[in-house]
């Protein structure tokens, strides 16, 4: 492209603020006043998320639910046997079958994905599980034409907080990710599900209802046993680790062996509903006051994906709207204005942009939005994305380093998933430059980390969570009623109705 700018080749953008005029610079300087995590408040932040985690395990409970997820410790990698998993994340739905054969740590896997169409999210429940069900008849029906089946046993990754009794079972706490579907809050979400299976007449049993995070641990450990924390940085954010039964003071009364390992489903996005630590801007208010469920996802809510490309948004019309600060003088910023309109790859993008003179960003906003921007406008862009990641990669790194030092782990690898995690440009750069200032890893003379020669705590790409991981889990399930092991599970007898017997 002979037209275009030269590429940049340093990283940083120090020298190309000279032209910039007085207003946006002192916009500039508060929006890092405003987006900037120093050590001293990750910190901070960290250990307010240690006692926190504590508490929500508590009897008294507090605002991060950490729910039991009755998936009780790592696989063995000797599971084996066929399932069916089916993956609601948020924007697309996945249904997979998974065979895990007599190979150590393997799988093979089929999968279709089928697009959750945007009115579901604001419908019924029952327009929901219908459409569900007809997505998992119609994989049946392509892959499995004219058998003879019974009782496929299914993993079910329902990414949303639900209270599970059992691990069959899951009373849906509430939506998160901007999801606003009547009658299934309050609700064990299994029967209305298994309701619209048995409409159809569709061969399948539900073994395990799990959450994304639970099952990137338990998949990303089945191929490396240092995976300590399952983590999704996507849409929504949120983490799982194994407890020990004993450390979990809210089933105190089922007297459990207070050795027996137990995964827990933190549900950190609810970190800090009380609004005690974390830096919040305007921004992040009007995000909460204007979401359906005003008050919850705090934590989330400053830094899963569905949220990066709002902040920005608001941001920039909020600028426009200040007299003393020119931004898109003159220009017609009705596209602009509509909420939501920006996703995170939006940002993804200018972060990327190659060239000196952001021209890619330049003609995205043209093309996107009708706004022609000035080079010192378009500075103001690039930098304020850059605030936006950060922060959310920095705040993300406390969730990480205070379930390590809950659990005293010094040394840990984290598995984990998500747009945000495996798209975000330098995501996982200043998530661990994050955990190294708040865990104070030394160095050595030669720059090189005291002890392994890399990173002590590694958050690293995950194994796939809600395909691998929920069959890992059903087989793990199955395979401990057949031990005769049914804690935590509701009427174990007919979960094995039909189902050849595991190997051991
Ligand atoms: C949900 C969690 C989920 C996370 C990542 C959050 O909004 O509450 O259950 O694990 O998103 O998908």
């Amino acid at each position: 492209m002979a037209s275009r700018a030269t590429p940049r080749r340093q990283p940083s953008r120090k020298g190309s603020m000279a032209d910039v005029p007085k207003d946006l610079l002192g916009e500039i300087q508060r929006l890092e006043e405003l987006f900037t995590v120093d050590t001293a408040k990750l910190k901070a932040i960290t250990d307010h998320f240690v006692s926190e985690l504590a508490k929500g395990l508590s009897k008294e409970g507090g605002s991060i639910p950490m729910n039991p997820t009755w998936c009780m410790g790592y696989p063995t990698g000797h599971e084996q046997g066929t399932f069916l998993a089916l993956d609601m994340g948020g924007t697309n739905l996945r249904v997979c079958e998974i065979n895990l054969p007599e190979e150590v740590g393997e799988f093979d896997i089929i999968q279709s994905k089928y697009r959750m169409p945007e009115e579901l999210k604001t419908g019924t429940g029952e327009e929901l599980w219908g459409y569900v069900a007809d997505c998992l008849q119609q994989f049946i029906e392509y892959h499995h034409e004219g058998e003879n089946l019974d009782n496929l046993p299914l993993g079910f990754t329902f990414s949303y907080p639900a209270t599970q009794e059992y691990i069959n079972h899951g009373v849906l706490q509430r939506w998160t990710k901007g999801f606003d579907i009547s009658g299934v809050e309050g609700e064990d979400v299994v029967p209305q599900f298994e309701a619209a299976l048995k409409e159809r007449g569709l061969p399948i049993k539900l073994t395990a209802l799990i959450n994304d995070t639970t099952g990137t641990l338990i998949a990303s450990n089945y191929t490396d046993q240092e995976m300590r924390i399952g983590c999704i940085f996507g849409t929504g954010c949120n983490a799982a680790y194994m407890e020990h039964c004993g450390e979990v003071g809210k089933l105190a009364h089922m007297n459990l062996d207070p050795d027996q390992e137990i995964a827990i489903n933190c549900e950190w996005g609810a970190f800090d509903n009380e609004h005690q630590v974390l830096p919040r801007t305007p921004y992040d208010v009007i995000i909460d006051k204007d979401s359906p469920r005003p008050g919850q996802q705090t934590f989330e809510k400053m830094i899963a994906g569905l949220y990066l490309g709002e902040l920005f948004r608001l941001v920039l019309v909020d600028l426009h709207s200040k007299a003393d600060v020119k931004i898109f003088e003159g220009q017609d910023i009705s596209k602009l204005q509509k909420p939501y309109s920006l996703d995170a790859s939006v940002l993804s993008d200018i972060e990327n942009d190659p060239y000196e003179n952001l021209q890619e960003t330049h003609d995205a906003f043209k093309s996107h939005l009708s706004i022609e921007c000035t080079k010192p406008e378009l500075e103001l862009i690039r930098r304020l994305t850059e605030l936006i990641g950060t922060r959310s990669a920095r705040l993300s790194a406390c969730g990480v380093a205070a379930i390590c030092k809950k659990k005293g782990y010094k040394t840990a690898h984290v598995g984990a998933d998500g747009s945000v995690f495996n798209k975000y440009p330098h995501f996982k750069a200043r998530g661990a430059q994050a955990l190294k200032e708040i865990l104070d890893w030394e160095k050595d003379r030669e720059g090189k980390r005291l002890g392994r020669g890399h990173d002590p705590v590694e958050i690293l790409p995950a194994e796939d969570g809600s395909g691998v991981g929920a069959a890992l889990i059903a087989a793990l399930t199955l395979k401990r009623v057949q031990e005769g092991n049914v804690v935590g599970v509701r009427n174990p007898d007919g979960m094995l109705h039909g189902v050849p017997k595991a190997k051991s």
